[in-house]
């Protein structure tokens, strides 16, 4: 048990590197003031550009994919390893060392999910992503995304700690983006490609 707890631990803190913050700092920004406010790789494109946006999102699906993978390969079972993968996106979600504020959890959780189920997530992932394509909401591809994931591990009859595990992060996910929602609903929910004016 101690094992494990210092894996979940271990990847709550590789969650928790904030990978967008740092990069915008890098550049003289304070990502938490522009755009949408949210540290992840779409507002880090919206706010910087592609570059810079493409590195946060491949760090973020890194962290959730690692925290599988090491979890795995230090011999922990399926269900543990998925947890740690959802300690990850916890510790990138609410994040200790930033008053338990964070990201969205879209590119870490994808991450995760690759490693515990590849069907379930690479459908999700052409489904989110036609979705985005189509409506230019990458909030709405997102949550669209994370419901997708549920139903087709669902579909496939995968065992129930997973289905456990994808219904916390899904329900995290529509949480973190409440705000999305609320633009979404209003019509004001800024489009992807749409750039914003960095402080002075
Ligand atoms: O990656 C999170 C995305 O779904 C929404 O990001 O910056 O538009 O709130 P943002």
């Amino acid at each position: 048990t101690g094992y494990v707890i210092v894996a979940v631990l271990l990847a709550y803190l590789l969650g928790a590197i904030p990978a967008g913050a740092w990069v915008a700092r890098r550049r003289g920004v304070d990502i938490r003031t522009v755009g949408s406010g949210n540290s992840g790789a779409t507002n880090v494109q919206r706010s910087l550009g592609w570059g810079p946006g493409l590195v946060v999102g491949l760090f973020d699906i890194l962290k959730g994919a690692l925290a599988v993978l090491i979890a795995q390969r230090l011999g922990l079972t399926p269900p543990l390893a998925a947890l740690c993968g959802f300690a990850a996106v916890v510790g990138h979600n609410f994040n200790a060392f930033n008053g338990f504020r964070g990201g969205k959890g879209v590119a870490t959780s994808f991450g995760m999910m690759l490693l515990v189920d590849p069907q379930s997530s690479g459908v999700a992932f052409v489904v989110a992503f036609t979705v985005m394509y189509l409506t230019r909401y990458v909030s709405a591809g997102s949550l669209v995304g994370a419901v997708t994931t549920f139903a087709v591990a669902a579909l496939l009859g995968r065992p129930w700690w997973e289905l456990l595990i994808v219904g916390v992060v899904a329900a995290m996910m529509f949480y973190q983006h409440r705000e999305n929602i609320v633009r979404l609903r209003a019509g004001n929910e800024s489009r992807f490609g749409q750039k914003v004016t960095l402080p002075a």
